[in-house]
């Protein structure tokens, strides 16, 4: 998959000048400049030169790789894919297109599109003996749990597309993943529920073939509604990717030691799962639904603003996005359009969510904090109103950022500079001590 659409980084003209106090040696580290965003102090020599490492937990100032497909800018609220923003390719793109501008740097020609969909389709069904693999997980497994397994399972169903080596079987798993996870999504879904594994259909869309393997039965025919078709359409393309959040950073290390796609990918979902990441949609919900009502919302308020409790409101906050999350505002009108179709006059829990977003936002701890609602916010309550249950949610999340995942790890594999992701750490545990026998430890 070709990376060609922009410059590799560039060395500039000035550097930075590291001054050991205790030895007096100057070291200097050049500093390398992208396309937008801050430049970078490129430290690859810092240990070898002054013998001292970095210390940096959250990674909160070091950047990990060099990437091409998407940019952030948390001040002034700007998310690009390849250079194109946010709100551009929600308005004009399908889901499919945005997977092709994500892997290939291009938006695609309509030929291009035609092959491509054509091939994303062919790629839908599952082999027959993983509804096998299914079957052995108990009937209330968390849907999560199951997609980290049947996921990581791939690899022992698709041999032919693990040779990271080869660029053709990249392709091919690549293909695989974006095409297949709504599958497994969707029959993960339809195990809890005990109804029998709906198949893919060919003569679908993407998003209206998800909804379909959801909610079809063999009994009755499912009419799929196009608002909510294009709902989904879009809430997948405003989860696509999200340059090195701790998913995809997750995904690039255990890439980086070589592991097949199949497995980095599994990995990618496990680190998606948590509260703080992708499982935030599912928490929103069970935290409005834990608030109740209006009149307990300021209880919730001050318990988040207590520095001694360790509760805080779901969907908001972003470590990257301190102004607001563009995401958000999409997803806040994409929100209201389902629950105007589906004719949703009262929905208390988004009234719950409207007054909480209004409170929060004119109260001095999250205004200074700049702690605004992210996408998590809004994205839960129209899964609430599509009748899909809350541990269904960061699923979905998962189905759209696999495109993501995928065109990063086809990127650092490409990558001239990539190495194994090895950290290194401050360690304060024991200095070198003797063991002592059993019979004399005090
Ligand atoms: N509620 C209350 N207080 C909060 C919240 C919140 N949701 N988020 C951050 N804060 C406070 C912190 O307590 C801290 O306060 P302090 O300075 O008095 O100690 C301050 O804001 C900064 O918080 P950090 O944890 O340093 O911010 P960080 O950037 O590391 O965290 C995160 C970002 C994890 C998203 C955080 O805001 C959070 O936990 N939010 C709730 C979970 C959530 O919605 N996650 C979804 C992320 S978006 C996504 O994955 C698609």
């Amino acid at each position: 998959m070709s990376q060609k659409n922009s410059a590799a980084a560039k060395e500039s003209n000035k550097n930075v000048k590291v001054i050991d106090n205790v030895s007096g040696k100057e070291s200097n580290f050049p500093i390398l400049t992208g396309t937008e965003g801050a430049p970078v102090i490129d430290i690859r020599k810092l240990y070898a030169e002054t013998g001292y490492f970095t210390y940096d937990p959250g990674f909160i100032a070091t950047g990990s790789c060099e990437s091409k497909i998407t940019y952030i800018d948390g001040d002034k609220g700007i998310l690009l894919h390849r250079g194109y923003p946010i709100e551009q390719l929600a308005e004009n793109s399908d889901f499919l297109e945005v997977c092709y501008l994500l892997l290939y740097g291009e938006l695609p020609k309509q030929n291009q599109k035609t092959e491509f969909d054509r091939a994303i389709t062919l790629h839908t069904m599952l082999h027959e003996q993983i509804t096998n693999f299914y079957r052995g997980f108990r009937r209330d497994a968390h849907p999560m749990a199951i997609m980290c397994g049947v996921v990581g399972a791939l690899s022992a169903f698709y041999h032919d597309s693990t040779d990271i080596a080869d660029p053709h079987q990249r392709m091919v798993a690549s293909y695989r993943m974006v095409a297949k996870m709504p599958t497994i999504a969707g029959w993960a879904y339809k195990y809890s529920l005990g109804q029998p594994f709906v198949y893919p259909r060919n003569d679908l869309e993407f998003s209206e073939n998800f909804l379909h393997m959801m909610f079809a039965t063999p009994c009755e025919e499912y009419k799929i509604n196009p608002v909510i078709a294009k709902a989904m359409d879009r809430i997948l393309i405003l989860h696509a990717d999200h340059e090195q959040n701790a998913s995809t950073s997750t995904v690039r290390l255990a890439g980086s030691s070589g592991a097949n796609p199949f497995a980095c990918i599994s990995a990618g979902i496990a680190s998606l799962w948590g509260p703080a990441h992708g499982g935030a949609n599912e928490a929103v919900l069970n935290m409005l639904n834990e608030i109740g009502n209006k009149d307990n919302i300021a209880d919730f308020i001050k318990k988040a603003k207590d520095p001694n409790d360790p509760f805080r409101i779901m969907g908001f906050g972003h470590r990257v996005y301190k102004n607001f999350d563009p995401r958000a505002k999409i997803m806040r009108e994409t929100c209201h359009s389902v629950l105007d179709e589906l004719d949703i006059r009262e929905e208390p829990l988004l009234d719950l969510a409207m007054e909480l977003e209004r409170i929060a936002l004119e109260d001095e701890y999250f205004v200074s904090r700049k702690l605004y609602p992210n996408v998590d916010f809004y994205s839960g309550i129209i899964f609430q109103a599509l009748g899909i249950p809350t541990t269904m949610f960061t699923v979905l999340f998962a189905v759209a950022r696999t495109v993501g995942w995928i065109a990063q790890w086809n990127e650092m594999i490409e990558d001239p500079n990539q190495k194994i992701g090895r950290p290194r750490q401050l360690y304060t545990g024991s200095a070198q001590r003797d063991h002592v026998p059993i019979s004399e430890r005090g």
